[in-house]
C-alpha cells in the first residue's frame, strides 16, 4: 500500500483533529502518502481532496472540530454517488481508507468496500459513545466534561435562587452523555432514551428533596428522552416549581479535546494505519479494558452499545 485516503464524516467530535494528526504522521512515518478528503463522502464525489503532509496537521492536536470538515452525504447513499466516488478514488490513486466517524460513516465505507473492494478501517469518533467494539469513542470524554462544567455553573445559580433546573444534553438515540455527566455532576434525575421515566416520580423526588432541605435540583435530560422545555413545563404544572431550562446544544460538540480524548485519538489513529498496512479491512479500531483492539464491522454496524445499567442504578442511589 502506497497511498491512503482519510476523511471525517457524520457529526464532528472533539479529538477528531488529534486523530487526523495521528493518522497522517503515522502513515508518513511508514513511508505512505495521505490524501485528505474534505466534507466526508461529499469530498469523494466532488473530488474535493488533496495531499496532506507533516505540516498540514501542525498545531491541530488541541483544536476541536475537524480540519477536513464533515458532512452527512445523501448522494453517497446512492449507487450512482458511490460510482462517482470510486472514480475519484482511482483517479487519486487511493488504495485504502481511514474513516473517522460513527455508525453511518462506517456503513458508507463498508458498502464501498463490498462494491469495489477498497480496504477500509474505521476510527470511532462521536460524542455519543454508543458504538459497539469500543469502551470509548473519541469526543465523548470532552463532551461529558463540558456538560459537567455546565452543571457546576448552573448549580451555583440554582442554589442561590433555590431553583429547579432542567438541563437538556445531546443524545438523540443515546443516554451515555446524560448518564456519565449526571453521575459526575450529581444530577437529581437523569432521563435517557433507553429507560422509560415517570414524571410523577420525578416530581415526588423533587418534593422529598425540598423537605429535607435541598436548595436546588437538577434534572438532566438526553434530547432523545424528552424535550427539556416539556419537562420544565410539566414540573411547573404538577408541583408549581419555578423551573428553569437550559439547552446545551452544539456547544457539547466543540472545544479543546481533553487529554483522554487526545490520547485515545492518537492510539486509535495510529492503529488504523497499522491495520491497513497489514492488509486488514472492514474493521473498526477501539479501546477495550485499556487495550487497543480491532473489531469486525459486522459486529459494529447497526448494533449500538447498550448503556451501563449499573451506572444508571448507582446514579439513582446516590441522588436519593
Ligand atoms: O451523533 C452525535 C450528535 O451530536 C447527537 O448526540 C445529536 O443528537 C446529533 O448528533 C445532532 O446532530 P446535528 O448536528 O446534525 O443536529
Amino acid at each position: 500500500m502506497q497511498r491512503i485516503g482519510l476523511l471525517t464524516s457524520g457529526g464532528d467530535a472533539s479529538g477528531m483533529n488529534s486523530s487526523i494528526r495521528a493518522v497522517v504522521r503515522k502513515a508518513i512515518y511508514h513511508g505512505l502518502e495521505v490524501i485528505g478528503i474534505r466534507r466526508g463522502y461529499s469530498g469523494f464525489i466532488e473530488a474535493d481532496m488533496g495531499p496532506m503532509n507533516l505540516g498540514s496537521v501542525a498545531d491541530i492536536i488541541g483544536r476541536g472540530g475537524t480540519i477536513l470538515h464533515t458532512a452527512r452525504s445523501e448522494r453517497f447513499k446512492t449507487k450512482e454517488g458511490r460510482a462517482l466516488a470510486m472514480e475519484n478514488i482511482q483517479r487519486f490513486g487511493i488504495q485504502g481508507l481511514v474513516v473517522i466517524g460513527g455508525d453511518g460513516s462506517f456503513t458508507g465505507a463498508s458498502i464501498l468496500h463490498q462494491e469495489y473492494g477498497i480496504p477500509m478501517i474505521g476510527v470511532p469518533g462521536t460524542i455519543d459513545n454508543d458504538i459497539a467494539g469500543t469502551d470509548y469513542t473519541i469526543g465523548f470524554d470532552t463532551a461529558v466534561n463540558t456538560v459537567v462544567d455546565a452543571i457546576n455553573k448552573i448549580r451555583d445559580t440554582a442554589t442561590s435562587h433555590e431553583r429547579t433546573f432542567v438541563i437538556e444534553v445531546m443524545g438523540r438515540n443515546s443516554g451515555n452523555i446524560a448518564l456519565a455527566a449526571g453521575l459526575a455532576g450529581g444530577a437529581e434525575s437523569i432521563l435517557i432514551p433507553e429507560i422509560p421515566f415517570n414524571i410523577e416520580e420525578i416530581c415526588q423526588k423533587l418534593l422529598r428533596g425540598i423537605k429535607r432541605g435541598k436548595l436546588h435540583s437538577i434534572i438532566l435530560v438526553a434530547e432523545g428522552a424528552a424535550s427539556g422545555i416539556d419537562i420544565g413545563r410539566q414540573v411547573k404544572e404538577q408541583i408549581g416549581f419555578d423551573t428553569k431550562v437550559t439547552i446545551l446544544g452544539h456547544l457539547q460538540r466543540g472545544g479543546t479535546p481533553t487529554a483522554f480524548d487526545r490520547i485515545l485519538a492518537a492510539r486509535l489513529g495510529a492503529k488504523a494505519v497499522e491495520l491497513l498496512m497489514a492488509g486488514e479491512t472492514n474493521k473498526m479500531v477501539g479501546i477495550k479494558a485499556g487495550e487497543i483492539v480491532a473489531t469486525d464491522l459486522t459486529e459494529v454496524i447497526g448494533k449500538p452499545s447498550p448503556i451501563n445499567k449499573n451506572m444508571y442504578e448507582l446514579a439513582k442511589i446516590l441522588s436519593i
